[in-house]
């Protein structure tokens, strides 16, 4: 695993993830109807955190299995009485344990977090798919988070990082994404792209220090990590509304149905 993958997968703390973004679920629970589950069938939920969706869409009577880079998210998968399993799902086509094929992959915001090989992830998925399969996603697009990003990037450059290294993001737009699927073999049903201006749950420090790990843990623990997030956050205090402590992130989402043709 090199040092971008290993900040992905590692890190994470599924109490922070519950506390400061169970919204990330909470809103895209209508996402599921464009999965539209039926009981019997065998769905694969890729990056499936800490299993809340994909609780959801057992409760269809569908046959779930989670997947994560998180060892903790998968614990916390599995507490909910879900099948899940750690691997890198950008290595999907090599992940051993994984029986037969699946009639749907799901996946929430957990693609954009895929940034080293997106098209080997998309490979990964067509083929553990059956065929007439279909991959059901929400993700972060071009512009998610603008503000947000662009401060993570700017004050850890100022401080002598390398944003490139540590950025774990990949937002593409519609067209390069929907362009990738195609590539790879499927075809695009139903797409749409949106913006979703996102009422946090906290301050924005709390998204910060709960989904910017990768940048924030660049610093070392205690006054060099608390002055990069002050940094961070004064400039987003200038830059993104926020009143009486609520803050706004600009959200954008693509959403995407993508089948694998019968044959092929
Ligand atoms: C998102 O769900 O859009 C997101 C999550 C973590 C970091 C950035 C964006």
């Amino acid at each position: 695993m090199n040092e971008q993958s290993e900040a992905n997968a590692g890190g994470w703390h599924a109490g922070d993830y519950g506390r400061n973004a169970r919204f990330v679920a909470d809103l895209a629970t209508d996402l599921i109807e464009w999965l539209a589950p039926v009981a019997g069938e065998s769905i694969l939920d890729l990056g499936c955190g800490d299993g809340a969706l994909a609780e959801r869409i057992r409760e269809t009577g569908a046959d779930v299995v989670g997947l994560d880079g998180s060892s903790a998210m998968v614990a916390a998968a599995r507490e909910r009485g879900l099948k899940a399993m750690v691997a890198d799902a950008q290595r999907l086509d090599e992940v051993e344990g994984i029986d037969g094929l699946f009639d749907a992959v799901f996946s929430n915001a957990a693609l954009h977090w895929m940034r080293d090989d997106p098209q080997r992830v998309i490979a990964g998925v067509y083929k553990r798919l059956k065929p007439g399969g279909r991959f059901v996603a929400e993700m972060g697009a071009s512009g998610n988070v603008a503000p947000i990003h662009a401060a993570l990037r700017a004050e850890a450059d100022s401080r002598g990082h390398d944003p490139d290294t540590l950025d774990p993001w990949y937002f593409p737009s519609e067209t390069t994404y929907l362009d990738r699927l195609a590539t790879a073999g499927f075809h695009i049903e139903r797409s749409h792209c949106f913006e979703r201006p996102t009422q946090l749950p906290g301050d924005v420090t709390d998204w910060l220090t709960t989904l910017a790990r990768p940048f924030v843990t660049a610093f070392a623990d205690g006054e060099a990590r608390d002055g990069y997030v002050a940094a961070v956050r004064e400039r987003l205090a200038a830059e993104m509304p926020h009143h009486d402590g609520q803050w706004i992130a600009p959200y954008v989402r693509l959403r995407f149905i993508a089948r694998k043709p019968n044959q092929g």
